[in-house]
């Protein structure tokens, strides 16, 4: 006789991420002159996500001279990990209090840096701020950690309320964690000043509580070195802290998920327990993690030729963000605030409601929220996304980038 469990009945509905559906819908456009400013990736004047020809020609010696493809561990490639270290400290060591553990993408080194809280104090809270990357906050309450929000943006929505922030973090308690952009934030494209660092390191310092810096888009801002400072000021300042790095964006190798977490501790023997406590949880997740993307970014970082061929062209990709910016601030000074945000991403006070229209009617594609992918416009879309969206912002007037009679203003 057989007995019918109904194994997944008790399960609740999900929805699809609303990010990813907006993939699917953009693709399923017929429009040729649709506008894709959803998810995040890099896109070429032309709309393209290349491939970067440093990794083409790493992929080239990988291919010629990789001799094994056995495991490495479930601590990944070190040499990886040692080279990316380099990159966020400046230090070509990890030394002694710091642990590189490679991971798929920067969200498995958020989803181990959550589990490693979660077991080393199951009662800590996450602060985040409001908005956020939307996969943050399901990443630490997947681990069992509560999320506590706090304010972030200030009124206008185009820059940090630090004192906001400062002042609703005096409810965080010893041992809790804060989620921290490291540069160009996402959703808003806003990013701390360095004093805005250094109060935070001091607020953290004194407070015990434990910052968890997300760094998924150094060098896209204003330069690897510059966009490393903030964490380089945390990490000076505070015993343990965590760092989840991406190589996806910088290095354009978003499926090959490539990424890993730093540990950073005060002392050499709770570094060894948080080591082996991470490697326990990362085998359990993913046993070991996906070599080939790390193994470019390796072969890239420690062949002078393809590195600095690799800076080269991320420093064009990081131009061309900036001029895009520039068109979209002098096109209404109801976008200035643009020019000043760095990254991918800013974002529009525009309601989801007008989100939805400019979309059937324009084809122009963006989240719920108003998340803008910079990257996503041209020279022959820019325009055309202008006039599709300034009549729904707040504020708007009249003038566009499309009518030459306009006054133009560049914001500073
Ligand atoms: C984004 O924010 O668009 C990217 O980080 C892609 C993602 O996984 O959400």
């Amino acid at each position: 006789m057989k007995v019918s469990s109904d194994a997944f009945a008790g399960l609740q509905s999900q929805k699809p991420d609303a990010l990813l559906a907006l993939i699917a819908q953009y693709r399923a456009d017929p429009r040729a002159d649709k506008i894709d400013v959803g998810v995040g990736v890099y896109r070429s004047e032309a709309g393209d996500t290349p491939v970067m020809r440093a990794v083409k020609d790493a992929e080239a010696v990988l291919l010629s001279e990789q001799a094994s493809k056995s495991y490495l561990g479930a601590e990944g490639d070190q040499r990886f990990a040692q080279l990316l270290w380099q990159l966020v400290s400046g230090s070509n060591r990890l030394g002694t209090r710091c642990f590189g553990l490679q991971t798929p993408g920067g969200t498995g080194a958020l989803r181990v840096g959550a589990e490693l809280l979660a077991r080393a104090r199951p009662d800590a809270r996450v602060w985040i701020g409001e908005p956020t990357w939307p996969n943050h906050a399901p990443i630490f309450r997947e681990a069992g950690l509560q999320v506590r929000t706090h304010r972030y943006l200030g009124a206008t929505g185009g820059d940090i309320d630090f004192d906001a922030m400062v002042s609703a973090l005096t409810e965080a308690r010893a041992g809790d964690m804060l989620l921290l952009h490291g540069c160009c934030h996402n959703p808003t494209g806003t990013q701390f000043s360095q004093e805005q660092w250094m109060a935070l390191a001091g607020l953290c310092l004194q407070r015990g509580i434990i910052p968890f810096i997300d760094l998924a888009y150094q060098g896209l801002g204003d330069g690897m070195e510059e966009d490393a400072q903030g964490a380089r000021h945390m990490l000076a300042a505070v015993p343990d802290a965590l760092l989840a790095y991406s190589c996806d964006k910088n290095f354009a190798v978003y499926r090959d998920r490539v990424g890993a977490l730093f540990i950073h501790s005060g002392t050499e023997s709770s570094l060894e327990l948080a080591r082996t406590n991470a490697l326990t949880i990362a085998r359990s997740l993913w046993s070991m993690p996906p070599d080939h993307g790390a193994a470019v970014v390796r072969t890239i970082l420690d062949n002078p030729a393809l590195r600095t061929d690799w800076e080269d062209e991320l420093a064009d990709m990081r131009r061309r963000l900036q001029i895009v910016r520039q068109g979209l601030a002098s096109a209404d000074p109801l976008l200035a605030p643009i020019a000043t945000q760095r990254g991918l991403f800013s974002r529009l006070p525009i309601h989801a409601d007008a989100i939805a229209t400019v979309r059937r009617t324009h084809g122009i594609y963006m989240p719920a929220d108003g998340r803008i992918n910079i990257a996503g416009l041209n020279q022959t879309n820019l325009s055309r996304f202008v006039d599709g969206v300034l009549p729904h912002l707040p504020g708007y007037r009249g003038n566009s980038a499309s009518d030459p009679s306009a006054p133009q203003e560049v914001s500073a």
